[in-house]
């Protein structure tokens, strides 16, 4: 069986735009795969973080992938915190990666634009992820397109180790949803929906109720040409509104676009609004159950116990190629 990691970010809700170009994946893919789905907590401090609600984020993050049909006797669901290796085998690859090719990723220089303090962690922080993808030995990553160029880094990062100390790594490949894989904010649909957008109303969260959808949908921004059709060049908006109905509902675009053919925004909009609805609930009700018991806790233990025992492994043959400590007896 190949094996599959993956991550989420605890640093903040969880959007429709991580479910659909993630989660929505990764459920698909554990019959298939030995998989590994990680709560990435140490990427999520290279920004500020408040305590308390990092921690809440955590436990949520986990209750979601569990909701969305993550399932523990199939995957291995853990906290990257949790396993030391990952922060150990980071530093060892932050001392394998250049300044300059960092500097070049465009989510770095996104996230530190006009910034006064930028932590050197946002900088460093492809060699982490690369840590945690390389110490599971992973064949494929499922995620969305803006995580594309990271796993290009990584690649780059695992061949450059592999020819100076051996062939330890596997080298990943990036799997990349054809539909979905970008979705877009509402309030500009030439931006990425992202959960850390100051305005609330360009992303839907997993936990938005039926109220929110509807006025989130409604005054999402599309364009005055009155015509439903697939044009991500010029109608962006409709486009993107049209790549979540036919993801949710498993219908093909196409067939949307004659549904819709002399219709109206209002009605669209409204149907598209019905059928985030129809997604979210099931998986809101699983996710409060959830947050009630003491499952979890179980399931991030048992989850813990096995990343540790597979990448403390690897990280001893990174150490031992390197020439780190002293030769385990
Ligand atoms: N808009 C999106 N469309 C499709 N996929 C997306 N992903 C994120 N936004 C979209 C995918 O979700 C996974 C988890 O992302 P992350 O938490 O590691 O951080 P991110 O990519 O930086 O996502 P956000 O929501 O934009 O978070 P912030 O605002 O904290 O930076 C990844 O597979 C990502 O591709």
């Amino acid at each position: 069986m190949k094996t599959i990691f993956s991550g989420i970010q605890p640093s903040g809700v969880i959007t429709l735009g991580n479910y659909i170009g993630a989660m929505k994946q990764f459920v698909e893919l554990q019959d298939d795969y030995n998989c590994y789905f990680c709560i990435v907590d140490q990427h999520a401090i290279t920004v500020p973080q408040d305590r308390l609600a990092l921690r809440k984020n955590i436990r949520s993050l986990a209750a979601f992938y569990l909701a969305v049909g993550i399932d523990p006797n199939k995957s291995t669901l853990f906290i990257q915190s949790e396993v030391p290796a990952h922060a150990q085998a980071g530093w060892i690859l932050q001392c394998i990666a250049y300044i300059g090719e960092l500097e070049r990723m465009t989510q770095f220089k996104d996230k530190s634009a006009g910034k006064e303090a930028v932590s050197a962690g946002l900088l460093t922080y492809p060699p982490l992820m690369a840590a945690d993808i390389l110490l599971y030995s992973t064949d494929i990553v499922p995620v969305g397109e803006d995580q594309k160029q990271h796993i290009e880094l990584t690649r780059d990062l695992a061949e450059r180790f592999n020819k100076r100390y051996g062939e330890i790594f596997t080298i990943p490949e990036a799997r990349i949803p054809k539909i979905g894989a970008r979705i877009m904010s509402l309030t500009d649909p030439t931006k990425k929906m992202s959960k850390s957008d100051p305005n609330q109303k360009s992303y839907i969260t997993l936990l938005d109720d039926a109220k929110t959808i509807e006025k989130k949908v409604k005054s999402a921004v599309t364009d005055s040409e009155g015509i439903i059709r697939y044009d991500k060049e010029n109608k962006p908006g409709v486009s993107n509104l049209l790549t979540i109905y036919s993801i949710l509902a498993n219908e093909p675009i196409e067939q949307l676009e004659e549904r819709y053919a002399g219709k109206g925004y209002g009605e669209f909009k409204a149907d598209v609004a019905q059928v985030i609805i129809d997604a979210l609930t099931p998986i809101q009700q699983k996710y409060y159950e959830l947050m009630e018991s003491s499952e979890l806790d179980d399931i991030l233990d048992e989850g813990a116990e096995k990343a540790n025992r597979v990448a403390s492994k690897m990280l001893n043959k990174m150490e031992n190629a390197i020439g780190l400590g002293r030769k385990r007896r």
